[in-house]
C-alpha cells in the first residue's frame, strides 16, 4: 500500500505540487472513483489510478466471471442490441475487459472476461482444446448411439468437422455436452445433427472453472488462484 500522492509523482504525473492540483481538481480517479485525497493508501497492483481517464502504472491483470441471461449478445458494442458488456459494473470500464469467447444471445451461464491477452488467446485457443461444459434441454432422447457419434466426432450438414465431444444423457429431453472447441452455435448445431433441437443451453463450465452459484445476471472478479488454474490447462 502506498500514499496516492506519492504514487501519483512516482508514476510521473507531475512534482508534488502539481500532483496536489491536479487532486483537487478531480482528474484523478482511483477505480473508477474520482478521488481528492492525495493521503488515501492504494495498492497499485490491485488498484487502477487513472489521470484524465488514462491509466497511470499499467492497468492491473483481471479477470471475472458473468452469468450471463439470455437476451444479451456477446460483443463489445453494437448499436440496436443489448451487449453483455452492460451488465458489467461502471467502475470497471476503463480496465478494458473483453468476453473470451462467445454465448449465442439466448444462451445462459458462465461467460469469462478479461484484459490479458495472453489469457484469453489461451483459452480460446483450438490448440489448448480447453473444455467447455454445457446443460442441454432439447427435443428427443438421446441414446447410445448419439453418445457414440459425440465421441467419434460429428460432421454437421454443412460438412464442417467437430473434435470428440462428451454427450451425457440426463433424461427425456435433457442432456450435458462437453466441447473442446468454440465453432459458430456448435452445441445447437451438434445436437441437430442428430435430429435433436435444442431449446435450452446453459454453460456451467469452463476449464477449471465452474459457474457455481453466482446468480443469474451476477459477475464476480476472478481470484488470483482460479486465474492461475486457468492458465495451466
Ligand atoms: N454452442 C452453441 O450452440 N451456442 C452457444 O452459445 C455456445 C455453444
Amino acid at each position: 500500500m502506498e500514499r496516492l500522492d506519492k504514487f501519483l509523482c512516482g508514476a510521473g504525473a507531475g512534482s508534488r505540487s502539481q500532483v496536489k492540483e491536479l487532486l483537487k481538481a478531480g482528474r484523478v480517479a482511483v477505480d473508477g472513483r474520482t478521488e481528492k485525497d492525495g493521503g488515501r493508501k492504494i495498492d497499485p497492483q490491485r488498484q487502477t489510478v487513472t489521470l484524465d481517464g488514462d491509466a497511470l502504472g499499467g492497468k492491473r491483470r483481471m479477470a471475472a466471471v458473468l452469468n450471463k441471461p439470455a437476451g444479451y449478445i456477446t460483443a463489445t458494442e453494437d448499436g440496436s442490441q443489448a451487449t453483455v458488456m452492460e451488465l458489467l459494473p461502471p467502475a470497471w470500464k476503463h480496465l478494458d475487459l473483453k468476453p473470451v469467447g462467445r454465448l449465442d444471445k439466448d444462451t445462459e451461464g458462465l461467460l469469462l472476461f478479461t484484459n490479458d491477452g495472453d489469457l484469453l488467446h489461451r483459452l480460446i485457443s483450438p490448440k489448448k482444446a480447453v473444455e467447455k461444459e454445457y446443460y442441454a434441454r432439447h427435443e428427443g432422447q438421446a441414446g447410445p448411439e448419439d453418445v457414440e457419434a459425440f465421441e467419434r466426432g460429428l460432421v454437421l450438414g454443412d460438412g464442417t468437422r467437430c473434435l470428440p465431444a462428451r454427450l451425457e444423457p440426463l433424461g427425456p429431453g435433457e442432456s450435458m455436452v462437453v466441447v473442446c472447441e468454440g465453432k459458430y452455435h456448435q452445441v445447437r448445431r451438434m445436437m441437430a445433427s442428430r435430429g435433436m433441437t435444442v431449446t435450452y443451453l446453459e454453460r456451467r463450465r469452463e476449464g477449471t472453472l465452474e459457474l457455481g452459484d453466482l446468480p443469474r445476471g451476477a459477475v464476480r472478479e476472478l481470484t488470483a488462484e482460479e486465474i492461475t488454474a486457468l492458465e495451466e490447462k
